[in-house]
């Protein structure tokens, strides 16, 4: 079954070490399979007197997520948390509150920083965000890449080995937690 993922990048910066990490993600995917990174970069500050008429941005990443299968997220660090325009994603996509195109919606979370801690305190911030979202989290294996600046190439590939192991890891994980949906969804309406 060909299955599509969103990908969201908690970074919006051109050359993000982030947005190089999810791209990798593709190279795991079967081949009909795909990926879309969903443009979070236009996006308003969330403010709930916009909901009355929701901005087209915010129409078009709902229905983006709605339309996928599942959602990889590779999200930096910024002051020991997720970063703002992640969370702003997020709290749009949370909304209107009944319904969201996140609730039971598989998804894998990674991370990669210059830093030593790797993202691990985003990481776990975001692991509670995407909880609260009533998300489908893909709990193993973690991916966090630390002193990322000497694991990319010239060209923003992943090199190491070890990262790479465990990125086609959750990848599968990922598809795995579709394939059970599909299945329970199969069985509810059959
Ligand atoms: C405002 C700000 C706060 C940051 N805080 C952290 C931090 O808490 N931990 C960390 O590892 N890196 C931190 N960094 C460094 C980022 O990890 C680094 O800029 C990284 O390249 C951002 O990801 P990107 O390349 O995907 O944009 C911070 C950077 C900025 C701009």
């Amino acid at each position: 079954m060909s299955k599509k993922i969103v990908g969201i990048c908690g970074s919006i910066r051109k050359e993000s070490i982030n947005k190089a990490l999810l791209l990798q993600a593709e190279q795991f995917l079967p081949d009909d399979s795909k990926l879309v990174l969903a443009d979070i970069s236009g996006l308003p500050l969330y403010n709930s007197d916009l909901e009355s008429n929701m901005p087209v941005s915010v129409y078009k990443l709902a229905e983006l997520v709605a339309n996928a299968d599942a959602v990889l997220i590779s999200c930096p660090e910024y002051n020991s948390s997720v970063t703002g325009v992640l969370k702003n994603a997020l709290d749009w996509l949370s909304r209107p509150a009944v319904n969201t195109p996140l609730v039971n919606k598989p998804v894998a979370i990674m991370g990669a920083t210059p830093g030593v801690l790797a993202t691990i305190r985003a990481q776990m911030h975001l692991r509670e965000i995407l909880f609260a979202l009533n998300m489908d989290l893909v709990r193993r294996p973690e991916l966090l890449i630390g002193q990322a600046n000497g694991k990319f190439n010239e060209i923003g590939k992943l090199t190491d080995e070890r990262a790479l192991s465990i990125m086609n890891e959750l990848i599968a994980n990922l598809l795995e937690k579709v394939e059970e949906k599909r299945l329970r969804e199969v069985m509810v309406f059959s």
